[in-house]
């Protein structure tokens, strides 16, 4: 017998309540929070997709892991099964635990960068971004075409341009410290890397001499994209796939908040000792010591039990179906969204499905806001306030309007997302409604967490 219906492969034994409020408690708390999401009180929010980051529910597996957590200073118990755990999937020689990814990709990019290097990436995710310029670096993001067109159906949107990296490489010798690859890519719609492109990106590397990392965070739904899409991978195990990735690259950094399944932790993955003795020295520094690098010994233990979990085949088809299963909803009623849907979320397209709203009156703001007014529903812009302000004061609009809404794992069941649905498609029905937006606050740097703004006149047509 073959039945159709993916379930959640797990039941519920503890739960925590969510509130419903009225449309006149969401429109105050919404104006009391300065119209931006970020500052509402999570309680005010009855469906909470933000971010997937640190938000899922943890097993009961993990739960008994903790209570072994061994608390010792040097050389913990909780360390040798984190670091047995991260090896078996990664095979990389030096395991550095870090309170959580952008601590990595500090620890990393503070021990490899110099002011004018350049860093490959797909695409980077802000605060990859934001380290690497610290650094006073160049963050080059170099994703195939396809990557950048919310429309178009690619089974690996998320693969770099290759053409792009080998002439990075070629024209800046002594000058690219490190290329990396984010799987799946985030900050392009959480879209998958195929094999072919990883394996390829790592030879031009290496023809190079350029060291080879990955931004891990979603590896295992990077692995089962490959297995569902890539010829060659539909009879292999997650696992085998996830380790074949790992075997190209040279180390990586992850935020063990995603597909470790954790509320907290990362690590820094690599194979170079000189590099990794650098990079203990600054963990040492900032984070602790190397046996647990600024995590409790039962942090640890839940990483060492749900990065697998993660892999379990169950566990991955049921993730992958339930945020499509809203994609498929979305396309079929054409609302505009990013297509095909990520891994771990759904980006509505903001600038198709509000054409009145021009991109100085932030359209994707507007979306996300109307979506919780409509059902507290609570997303993220990723548009023109996040990307559209610069350094140097100047304004330009982002290429992409979207309102991401990331699925948080094992949290939400699927009648959650039947509300979603409801609740996005009567939004979509309304849509002339929503108004556009001002700014009336704004802090100089990543002012997306903390600007203030106004709702202009619903037309949207005033300024
Ligand atoms: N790299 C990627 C691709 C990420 O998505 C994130 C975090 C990080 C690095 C940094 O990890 O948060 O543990 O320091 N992404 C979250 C998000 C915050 O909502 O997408 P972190």
């Amino acid at each position: 017998m073959h039945f159709k219906t993916i379930i959640e492969p797990f039941r519920i034994k503890a739960v925590e309540p969510i509130r419903h409020t009225t449309e006149a408690e969401r429109q105050a708390a919404l104006a009391a929070a300065g119209y931006n999401l970020f500052l509402l009180k999570a309680e005010d929010v009855l469906i909470d997709l933000l971010t997937d980051s640190g938000t899922g529910a943890m097993s009961s597996r993990q739960w008994a892991g903790m209570m072994m957590g061994d608390e010792s200073y040097a050389g913990a118990t909780s360390f040798y099964r984190f670091e047995a755990a991260v090896r078996n999937i990664t095979a990389l020689k030096h395991i550095i635990p870090t309170h959580q990814g952008r601590a990595a990709e500090r620890i990393l990019f503070g021990s490899l960068l110099r002011p004018g290097d350049i860093v490959p990436n797909n695409t980077h995710f802000d605060t990859t971004r934001a380290n690497v310029e610290y650094r006073q670096a160049v963050a080059l993001d170099i994703p195939i075409a396809e990557g950048r067109e919310p429309a178009l159906l690619h089974p690996f949107k998320g693969n770099m341009d290759l053409a792009a990296l080998e002439k990075v490489l070629a024209e800046n010798p002594g000058r690219v410290p490190l290329v990396m690859i984010t799987i799946t890519n985030n900050s392009g719609g959480g879209q998958p890397v195929s094999m072919a492109n990883i394996r390829a990106a790592s030879q031009i590397c290496h023809q190079h001499g350029v060291p080879f990392f990955l931004d891990a965070c979603r590896f295992a739904e990077n692995a089962w994209f490959i297995r569902q899409r890539e010829d060659g991978y539909g009879d292999k195990t997650p696992l085998a796939i996830a380790q074949e990735m790992f075997s190209y690259a040279d180390g990586c950094t992850m935020s063990a908040k995603k597909d470790g399944m954790a509320n907290i932790g990362g690590f820094l993955a690599l194979n170079n000792d000189e590099l990794a003795q650098r990079c203990k020295n600054m963990l040492i520094l900032t984070e602790g010591f190397p046996t647990y690098g600024g995590l409790a010994g039962y942090d640890l233990e839940a990483i060492a039990v749900g990065i697998h979990e993660a892999l379990d085949e169950d566990y991955l088809r049921y993730r992958i179906r339930s945020v499509a299963y809203l994609g498929d909803i979305m396309i079929e009623n054409e609302v505009p969204m990013m297509r095909p849907p990520g891994g771990h979320a759904i980006y509505l397209d903001a600038k198709a499905m509000l054409p009145h709203i021009p991109p100085a009156q932030y359209p994707a703001w507007a979306l996300a806001n109307a979506l919780y007014l409509a059902g507290g529903i609570r997303g993220v812009e990723i548009g023109s306030i996040m990307f559209g302000h610069h350094p140097d004061g100047s304004e330009t609009p982002a290429g992409m309007e979207l309102v991401r809404l990331a699925f948080p794992r094992r949290t939400y069941t699927q009648s959650h997302v039947d509300y979603l649905a409801e609740v996005i498609l009567h939004v979509n029905q309304h849509k002339e409604a929503i108004p556009g937006y001002r700014i009336v606050w704004q802090a100089p740097v990543l002012r997306h967490f903390t600007v203030r703004m106004e709702p202009l006149a619903a037309t949207g047509s005033q300024t």
